[in-house]
């Protein structure tokens, strides 16, 4: 079955509104007739609203880098699904694991972020991954297996449809040190399989799981070419547009 490949970027915490303005502007101009891919890109909170207008019309997709799972009430700092598809998002991305080491983000927090964004018509973006000790543990598989079933627990198939599924060795993450496109594809067919046997084949076949951690012009090929890759979140490389626009376009 063929999966559109889906490449997004997540801005973290950098590029205030001109910075990302410019960037924004950057890569329509270098991204606008690309229909084979979709593209997105995760800004601060902040920005959504000033770059929301610059991406009108074009091919490429905003989000969020987080939702809260209620839709609204006491809950200081946190933004809502609601507040999100107000502007125009696609996206939230949910779990990352940045989220996870420095907010004490849990698997079931992250299912239900995750379908607080489905209530709004949001993509989730649910991000797994091990970290170096559970690697080197020989734990890996383990890991985020675990972390599919509890961020996908009591889910239907359709809803997990509307999801995009990350998977992001946290060692890999803004170290420069990729999986080799066979460590990730290790990964990518376990959760598949794993889907299959939680959900049903067409749902794991049509289901796109992204590869992130150091994504950079010169692996992209290899890891997309991979049969169980089909995207990429990307962070440090997501904030210059020589570096994304290539990613985009791994094609060319
Ligand atoms: P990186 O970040 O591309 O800078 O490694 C990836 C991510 O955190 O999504």
């Amino acid at each position: 079955m063929a999966r559109t490949p889906v490449i997004v970027g997540n801005w973290k915490m950098n590029l205030t509104r001109s910075a990302a303005a410019d960037l924004v502007n950057a890569l329509r101009a270098k991204l606008d007739g690309v229909r084979d891919v979709e593209i997105g890109v995760c800004p601060v909170a902040t920005v959504i609203p000033s770059i929301a207008p610059l991406l009108a019309g074009s091919a490429i997709r905003h989000g969020a880098q987080n939702v809260h799972w209620e839709d609204s009430g006491a809950f200081t700092g946190e933004i809502s699904g609601e507040m999100l598809r107000e502007l125009g998002c696609t996206y939230a991305i949910v779990g990352h694991s940045e989220r996870r080491q420095y907010f004490g983000e849990t698997d079931a927090r992250v299912n239900q972020r995750a379908k607080a964004a489905l209530r709004w018509d949001l993509t989730p973006i649910i991000c797994v991954g091990e970290t170096l000790e559970e690697r080197e543990a020989g734990k890996t598989l383990e890991v985020v297996g675990r972390q599919i079933r509890g961020c996908l627990e009591g889910w239907s198939a359709e809803e997990l449809k509307k999801a995009v599924l990350a998977y992001e060795p946290v060692w890999a993450i803004g170290t420069g040190k990729t999986a080799t496109p066979e460590q990730a594809q290790e990964v990518h067919a376990m959760i598949r399989g794993l889907l299959t046997e939680l959900f049903d084949a067409d749902t794991a076949q049509a289901i796109r799981i992204q590869y992130g951690g150091s994504v950079k012009p010169d692996n992209v090929k290899s890891l997309m070419a991979q049969p169980d890759i089909d995207g990429a979140l990307v962070g440090g490389a997501s904030l210059k547009a020589e570096q994304f626009v290539p990613l985009v376009r791994f094609r060319d």
